[in-house]
């Protein structure tokens, strides 16, 4: 059984695998998951480009775009053969590309759509095939249309339903407005859980400080949280040693920073660019003295033609020794 009671968002160019290296250093029992992959860009692209990671990720989730049944199932059974630990359905995202590909958020219009997607992927893969949605889209946005839809997908033998706690408007808002304007509705996903308790369900948007999930934790069964666990990851060794106490795999930031290292280095004989490896870091010290000059250092010099792993060493030096202490 996965542990959902703390994970990090799906977010494009943000959660490839290098910042949920990273973030597995941070947080050790966060689950993880990858940016959004179109079933498209599974069954006719580079397959390894998109599915490889590094198995000291793991537990990560597959988040899967599309809403073509035998597409998914193929896709669903490539993330087990990779070594995935759960696929992930995304009904959420409200950008035009993806409306035109007739997926993401306007899947919730279409219930049975998305019931047919999770029967086929669950009949070709054991993993755990979950569904992340909206509250709602458009005018269609009362909280009877979201049982329903949940109830038609449960019927499907969906257990683990994480829910972004706002509507999505498809046409007017571009995807970042539609995950700020449209207002929080942490409530209803609470009310789905009551009507719903044999459901694993998650909550998602806005949470940025450890007491709002423990405030989400104690009416739901997992909250997810995505950018403030980009912008400041400490938050999550935060919210896990709070949440789920002691654990030997806890680090601290500079332990972190040295593990990376490692990591940065072994990348960059692969052939990465170091700014790949850093842009996910920058947050590490946040709130710490010596924040600023570690984000200065890493962004101005990472960049450089022919930058390598001391600029991640240099870095590290400007923090003060002492910074420890404030953990
Ligand atoms: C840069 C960015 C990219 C995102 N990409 C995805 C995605 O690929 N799949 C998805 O389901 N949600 C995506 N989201 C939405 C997040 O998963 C999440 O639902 C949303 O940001 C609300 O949570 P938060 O307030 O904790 O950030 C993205 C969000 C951001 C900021």
């Amino acid at each position: 059984m996965l542990d959902r009671t703390l994970s990090v968002a799906p977010m494009l160019d943000r959660t490839d695998r290098h910042q949920r290296y990273f973030m597995r250093l941070v947080a050790p029992r966060t689950l993880l998951y990858t940016e959004m992959v179109t079933s498209g860009a599974l069954v006719h692209g580079d397959v390894a480009r998109h599915l490889d990671f590094h198995a000291a990720e793991r537990p990560v989730a597959l988040q899967l775009g599309g809403s073509d049944p035998a597409e998914l199932a193929h896709c669903a059974r490539l993330a087990e053969e990779w070594g995935y630990d759960e696929v992930n359905l995304n009904v959420g995202c409200p950008s035009d590309r993806v409306q035109n590909g007739r997926f993401g958020a306007c899947l919730m219009a279409e219930p049975e759509l998305v019931a047919e997607c999770v029967t086929a992927m669950q009949e070709t893969t054991a993993l755990p095939v979950t569904v992340k949605h909206r509250i709602g889209i458009d005018h269609t946005d009362d909280y009877p249309h979201m049982r329903d839809f949940v109830a038609r997908v449960a019927r499907a033998g969906c257990t683990t339903f994480i829910v972004h706690a706002r509507k999505a408007w498809l046409q007017g808002l571009s995807p970042r407005e539609n995950r700020e304007k449209p207002p929080l509705r942490h409530a209803e996903i609470h009310r789905l859980k009551r009507d719903f308790p044999q459901l694993e369900i998650l909550t998602n948007g806005g949470l940025s400080t450890v007491d709002h999930m423990a405030e989400q934790l104690a009416h739901v069964d997992g909250v997810m949280v995505g950018r403030a666990a980009y912008q400041d990851p400490w938050l999550m060794a935060e919210a896990e040693r709070r949440l789920l106490g002691a654990h030997p795999d806890l680090l601290d930031r500079r332990q972190v920073a040295e593990h990376y290292l490692a990591y940065v280095e072994a990348e960059l004989a692969q052939g990465a660019r170091l700014q790949a490896l850093t842009r996910h870091i920058l947050g590490l010290f946040q709130g710490l003295p010596g924040a600023r000059a570690w984000r200065r250092h890493l962004s101005e010099n990472a960049p450089r033609p022919g930058a390598d792993a001391d600029v991640l060493r240099q870095a590290l030096a400007k923090v003060a020794p002492s910074l420890e202490t404030a953990d």
